[in-house]
């Protein structure tokens, strides 16, 4: 069988964490979560069914991909040859215009842009939840880069259910997310390993207990524009989910010293009055987030912090699109 099919897809920065899984196969995860897509990061990528291929071939950002990575893409693979059984091997070639692997979430805007174009290259014509649960299967926040702008990933009874909504829009709130990139070499443990391990953390247990209550909060804050309240409910969250990942066997700290000075300095501009607050997700740099009025002077002080390497910025991002 041949088809060509090309997606793009953004990144997603959580405001409630996902970590940990009640399934590690089918990524189920141990708790509710929610993101916000980022517009001017992006994925392209384009799958070809090739009858000449004798298997899945990946390129990344003009470079041939094998081991784990190619691996854990032709697991996925098998999983759109599931539904599709007629596809054969593709070649599939794939694009960022940020850089991967550092904690700014590539895996999920891979994976969402691979699940359309691999379906739609395969000759499926799947729903917006489908291509949800489907690119949850590649990388669970996959799953919430699908939809448009702010979604939540419901914690769903099983994989049937367990896919991302959009909450609102990308044009609902014009919040920017200043990236402060502090390391650009590539984590030693990703999130696939470090979710498999999150129960060994005492923690872990009173985090999903208490989850519910966060995504509420967090939902409402988003629908109401509330700033100071998401900033509250989000910090508490990633501060949450990096101490299960301090805590567990063996421990993950993710954060460098820089990491911590930066989110010392958003509090104290917080206090002083500036609307903005820190998150971070599985790597040490920390995404500001602020609102559109706040980012031009949280911008000016970032750069003062010696040792930054670069920051980037982005607003609410869009749905994942076949192009
Ligand atoms: O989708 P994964 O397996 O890369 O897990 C992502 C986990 C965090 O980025 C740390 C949190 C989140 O909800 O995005």
């Amino acid at each position: 069988m041949t088809g060509t099919a090309t997606a793009i897809a953004h990144p997603n920065i959580a405001f409630i964490k996902y970590w940990g899984n009640r399934d590690d196969a089918l990524r189920l995860p141990a708790n509710g979560s929610i993101s916000m897509n980022l517009a001017e990061l992006h994925t392209q990528t384009s799958v070809s069914f090739r009858d000449d291929l004798r298997s899945d071939i990946l390129t990344i950002d003009g470079k041939e991909i094998s081991g784990a990575a190619l691996a854990r893409v032709k697991a996925f693979m098998d999983q759109v040859r599931r539904l599709a059984p007629d596809a054969g091997y593709a070649e599939i070639v794939s694009k960022n215009n940020f850089p991967i692997g550092v904690g700014i979430a590539s895996s999920a805007a891979a994976f969402s842009a691979l699940a359309l174009a691999a379906a739609r290259a395969a000759g499926l014509n799947l729903k917006e939840k489908e291509y949800s649960r489907l690119a949850r299967l590649g990388s669970g926040s996959a799953c919430r880069s699908v939809p448009d702008g702010f979604c939540e990933w419901n914690y769903g009874s099983g994989d049937e259910d367990s896919f991302a909504v959009s909450i609102s829009p990308a044009s609902h709130w014009g919040l920017i997310d200043l990236i402060a990139l502090i390391s650009d070499t590539h984590k030693k443990v990703g999130s696939s390993a470090g979710h498999v391990s999150a129960l060994t953390s005492p923690f872990q247990s009173e985090r999903i207990r208490t989850a519910p209550e966060r995504i509420a909060k967090c939902r409402q804050a988003i629908l109401e524009k509330d700033f100071k309240a998401l900033a509250e409910v989000s910090e508490q969250d990633m501060i949450m989910m990096h101490s299960v990942m301090m805590t567990q066997d063996p421990p993950l700290f993710y954060w460098e010293p820089l990491t911590i000075r930066v989110i010392k300095a958003v509090h104290e501009w917080r206090e002083e009055g500036l609307d903005c607050f820190a998150t971070i997700d599985a790597g040490p740099n920390v995404h500001v987030i602020c609102t559109a009025e706040a980012a031009p002077t949280v911008r000016e002080q970032l750069v003062k912090i010696k040792g930054i390497r670069e920051i980037l910025s982005s607003g609410p991002g869009g749905k994942a699109e076949l192009l």
